[in-house]
């Protein structure tokens, strides 16, 4: 079972290299570990899905826009908590000089060696060899005798880790030309901060009431120890957060509300709904600022992973800001005539993330006349490639005619023109590039000017007046 999952996210990582979506980053240089650039198709899906997610969250009355800067005053991720607590617990090993998060090194380590390290202790609470083994790994003073007695996964040695250390997941660089302690500052690990600190420039300026929201779209940086599965932990990716900032008291309602809206999307977006689920957070394992949060979760081939997170994040974030900027960020309250901090109900999802799943989800492998056919299934607003434009073959006017209806579409359509090779070969390479419509002009096309449309899912065929193409995909783009 894990084997074959495994190969399917293999599968996709190879047609993601081959058709363009997504290359290693520097990889004549052998790679950089955590880093992904986006090709022709990858980059028109990641711009098509934050396109979506701009106009779901933004063309709303209540939602403003922003861009905040990626470099911020470094007092921000000490009123965040981040220079204190983004960090991970980590080991070494002295031997091979790899490095490991604690909190992953069960998954790591073989299930023959745990169950001989798992002899050396009395009752171990856990149900699996994992929960006993991570049990052990949470607590200090078992900690340290475990890991002096399994092996580690990289070169096979015992008993050669370091104690677990706090490694802080902030990339630092410094300000200005001298390179010094007072000139630390940090590439963001995540966009909501920026929004924090604009808060009441942005609601000033929009005239915005509560509750109200600011959204923003941009990278953030985090140093994972381990980066893993391809997009799904990066050290570069992009975020796409929402901040709904709402009047103490009314945070619940708020929170229920936009749980729903967010699965909406990805279903609107035509994920299947089945892989998609909520996991709310217990009490006990909320982070430090939420009083209730959930993610979104998308049953990826390697198991279910979080794609979104929901935080109702109280008025800990802009208590925080108040108390190291020294300056109010309380909100006056028209109605109520009181004034207080609001509360922050946010919604932060990765658009890399949300790519990969996206991509997972559209990818198919069928049998089409003996034949196996690579198609993905992209939603027609997340598809790189709208249409297709094919002349049946290179001759009797049919190339001038396609020319001409390319012409018309591209000011309209990410289109694509293609007139090299056998037609079903040119479908093929358009279903596995995920276009959902191909126009084929052939011999009838001669005689009343109308042409084929091919829908890449059914790959049923209708005739359409070339005069009517630019209105017929609008219709069907809508
Ligand atoms: N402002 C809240 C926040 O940043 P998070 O759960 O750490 O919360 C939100 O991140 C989303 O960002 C995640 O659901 C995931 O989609 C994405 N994300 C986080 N770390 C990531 C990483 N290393 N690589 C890719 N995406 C990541």
């Amino acid at each position: 079972m894990e084997k074959s999952r495994n190969e399917t996210v293999e599968k996709i990582v190879s047609l993601a290299k081959r058709r363009g979506f997504v290359f290693q980053s520097s990889e004549i240089y052998g790679g950089l570990n955590g880093c992904w650039d986006y090709g022709p198709l990858g980059v028109e899906l990641l711009r098509n899905i934050k396109e979506e997610w701009w106009k779901a969250m933004t063309y709303r009355d209540d939602v403003e826009g922003l861009d905040a800067a990626i470099l911020m005053h470094p007092r921000v991720w000490e009123a965040s908590g981040h220079v204190e607590n983004f960090t991970d617990p980590m080991i070494d090993c002295k031997q091979c000089k790899a490095r490991f998060r604690l909190d992953t090194l069960a998954e790591l380590i073989s299930d023959k060696n745990k169950e001989k390290a798992l002899k050396e202790f009395d009752a171990v609470e856990g149900e699996t060899l994992d929960d006993k083994f991570t049990a052990l790994l949470e607590k200090q003073e078992t900690a340290q005798k475990l890991l002096e007695i399994v092996n580690c996964p990289q070169c096979g040695n015992k008993g050669t880790f370091t104690q677990p250390r706090k490694f802080n997941l902030m990339f630092k660089t410094f300000l200005g030309p001298v390179e010094d302690s007072n000139n630390v500052i940090y590439l963001r690990p995540e966009t909501a901060q920026g929004i924090y600190v604009n808060f009441l420039n942005v609601a000033n300026a929009s005239r915005q009431k509560l509750p109200f929201g600011i959204a923003q779209i941009g990278k953030a940086f985090r140093n994972e120890i381990n980066t893993k599965n391809f997009l799904f932990r990066t050290r570069e990716f992009e975020q796409m957060e929402m901040q709904y900032f709402v009047k103490p008291g009314t945070d619940k309602e708020f929170y229920d509300y936009w749980k729903e809206i967010r699965i909406q999307w990805f279903k609107s977006l035509g994920m299947t709904p089945s892989k998609l689920r909520f996991h709310d957070h217990p009490a006990d394992k909320l982070a430090h600022y939420a009083k209730e949060a959930t993610d979104i979760e998308y049953e990826f081939p390697f198991g279910w992973g979080e794609i979104e997170g929901i935080h109702n994040r109280t008025d800990y974030d802009l208590s925080r800001h108040q108390q190291y900027s020294g300056k109010s960020q309380q909100y006056y309250d028209d109605a109520s005539k009181e004034k207080y901090i609001p509360y922050i109900i946010e919604t932060s999802a990765g658009a890399s993330r949300s790519f990969m799943a996206f991509l997972i989800d559209a990818y198919y492998e069928e049998e089409v006349k003996g034949e196996t056919r690579n198609v993905l299934r992209f939603h027609p607003k997340l598809a790189p490639i709208k249409a297709a434009i094919l002349p049946l073959v290179n001759k009797d006017g049919m190339p001038e005619i396609a020319r001409k209806i390319e012409t018309e579409l591209r000011p309209y359509f990410k289109i694509f023109y293609d007139d090299k090779g056998a037609i079903g070969r040119r479908y093929r390479r358009m279903d596995e590039a995920g276009t959902p419509y191909c126009i084929t002009v052939d011999t009838q096309t001669l005689e009343d000017n109308t042409v084929t449309v091919r829908e890449r899912d059914s790959m049923e065929q209708e005739r359409i007046s070339i005069d009517k193409l630019v209105v017929y995909l609008q219709e069907k783009l809508r």
